[in-house]
């Protein structure tokens, strides 16, 4: 953000201080899917949205928003092989220091955070893909969010064959690299999941689609439609969550 634009965001054209607003306790919004279904141009939508609202939002991506999870998204890019225990592990040990220095302080001070996978990913992926036990990965993510559950997960569905074409041509498929606080960590193309087979990518689908039927915390959106169609859709759920929290309907025409 250049220092012009974090002066406009801070000051109004009076020069007052505009109060960015808050909820009480704050809210967590989290984005799950496969690769390439759209999971970053909607957060990076939706973060973008809430700010011209004047919600005192953060956006943030998991594993790549900490020192720790970049490092340990290069570690599991690396790794030869590694058991999904093993992996789940990695990825919990990033999610608790993510909690830890960015959610959770975040959420206290009553922010919006619009998260780029979460603990579902970690169920979608070294569960129902890679076969590691539900019960117990759903105790790590227990662990390392101290039971935190988001308020609304936005599930973007879409058959692999039509989101791997997506990025199919990009050179770091891990989970984007224009994510908040996620530069580019590693050039050399050690694409482990995104160069899995068809049936792996088939399976975190059904996965996510089967973990969407147990809460309705979930937003199932069809994510072949046009990006500003599933932004609508999302945009909906987010302001009635808001507007429950006592932020004025009104925000919203602008
Ligand atoms: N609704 C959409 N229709 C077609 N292409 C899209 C749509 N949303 C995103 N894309 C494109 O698909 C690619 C992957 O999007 P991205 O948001 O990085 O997915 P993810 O973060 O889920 O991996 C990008 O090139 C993006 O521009
Ligand atoms: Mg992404």
């Amino acid at each position: 953000m250049t220092a012009q634009s974090q002066e406009e965001m801070d000051f109004g054209a009076e020069g007052e201080r505009m109060q960015k607003r808050t909820v009480g306790g704050g809210l967590l919004i989290t984005f799950e899917g496969g690769e390439g279904v759209g999971k970053s141009t909607q957060a990076e939508r939706l973060f973008n949205k809430l700010q011209t609202f004047g919600i005192d939002a953060i956006h943030a991506q998991e594993p790549g928003s900490s020192d720790l999870g970049n490092n340990v998204r290069r570690w599991i890019k690396r790794a030869n092989s590694s058991s999904p225990l093993a992996e789940t592990l990695l990825f919990e040990a990033a999610r608790a220091q993510l909690m830890f220095e960015t959610i959770r302080p975040a959420l206290d001070a009553g922010k919006v955070v619009v998260l780029d996978r979460y603990t579902d990913s970690t169920l979608a992926y070294q569960g129902y893909a890679r076969g590691g036990d539900l019960q117990t990965i759903g105790q790590l993510n227990n662990i390392a969010t101290a039971g935190l559950t988001p308020h609304l997960t936005v599930l973007l569905d879409l058959d692999p064959k039509v989101s791997l074409a997506r990025v199919s041509n990009k050179p770091d498929l891990f989970g984007g690299d224009t994510g908040p606080g996620n530069t580019r960590v590693d050039d050399e193309s050690q694409r482990r999941f995104e160069e899995q087979p068809l049936k792996f990518h088939q399976n975190i689908r059904n996965g996510y689609l089967e973990l969407s039927k147990r809460d309705p915390r979930w937003c199932v959106i069809k994510a072949d439609q046009a990006g500003h169609r599933i932004a609508d859709a999302i945009l909906k759920r987010v302001r009635r969550l808001l507007i429950e929290r006592e932020i004025p309907e009104s925000i919203f025409k602008s």
